[in-house]
């Protein structure tokens, strides 16, 4: 890009607001952070997904056990993935912006990631409570199974599964919420935050 170049008084160049806006490469997220953010995409959409496909099929059936096997093991990979996501968050933080926001725009994205985080933990850890509290599978991709710790116990097992269930509806709202703003910053604003994770 070919950016105005000024001259200052004692001869030496000086940049134009708009070469430094174009020629600074755009802070980023950490390699690590970014695989991690796709990877997590790609496992708990998957695990949405079938969660949503599985609270209309009739409990029991062949389909919904097998379905439901896959999506137990999605989840727990996404706790996994969480438990080595968070710490990473907490020590490397997320790049300066490069565009000065709106405070608004600005809490805006911070309470959704914060929220997003709270999600990320509390629905893998529901699920696995509403499984081992009910005495059920926790399979891996029929690989092996994850320890039970939880003993038998009803009451627990229900409110882990409201859990679940409200904290899906969450999911949802705030999930559509970020993907709606992820892409109106690169259609509308064409500013440069979609890069930041890429
Ligand atoms: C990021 C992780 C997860 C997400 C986004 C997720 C999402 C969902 C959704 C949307 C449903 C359907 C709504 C409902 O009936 O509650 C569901 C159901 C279910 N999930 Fe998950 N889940 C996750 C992790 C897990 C894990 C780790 C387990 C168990 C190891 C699990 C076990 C279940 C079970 C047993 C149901 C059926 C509940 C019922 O029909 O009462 N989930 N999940
Ligand atoms: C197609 C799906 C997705 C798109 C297009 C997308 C887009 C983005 C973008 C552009 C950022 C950078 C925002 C910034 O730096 O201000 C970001 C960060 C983030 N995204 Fe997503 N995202 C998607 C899926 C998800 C999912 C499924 C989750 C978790 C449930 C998630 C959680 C986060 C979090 C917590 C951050 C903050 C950065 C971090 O701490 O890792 N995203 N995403």
């Amino acid at each position: 890009m070919h950016g105005l170049i000024a001259i200052d008084i004692a001869g030496e160049p000086m940049s134009t607001v708009a070469e430094t806006a174009s020629d600074t490469p755009s802070p980023r997220y950490r390699p690590s952070q970014r695989i991690l953010h796709w990877l997590m995409a790609i496992v708990i959409i998957s695990a949405l997904v079938i969660g949503l496909y599985c609270s209309y099929l009739e409990q029991g059936t062949a389909l919904r056990r097998a379905l439901l096997d896959v999506h137990k093991s999605l989840g727990m990979t996404a706790l996994v993935l969480i438990a080595i996501r968070l710490p990473l968050r907490l020590s490397f933080g997320e790049p300066a912006n490069r565009q000065a926001f709106g405070t608004l725009v600005h809490y805006a994205a911070r309470c959704t990631h914060i929220l997003l985080y709270v999600l990320m933990i509390l629905m893998p850890l529901a699920g696995y409570a509403t499984s081992a509290a009910g005495g059920h599978d926790l399979p891996w991709f029929g690989l092996f199974q994850w320890p039970d710790i939880l003993p038998l116990d009803g009451p627990l097992e229900q409110a882990a599964a409201r859990i679940h269930e409200y904290g899906a509806y969450c999911l949802y709202a705030i999930l559509s919420l970020h993907v709606v703003a992820a892409l109106w910053h690169h259609f509308f604003r064409r500013d440069d935050v979609l890069e930041r994770i890429l």
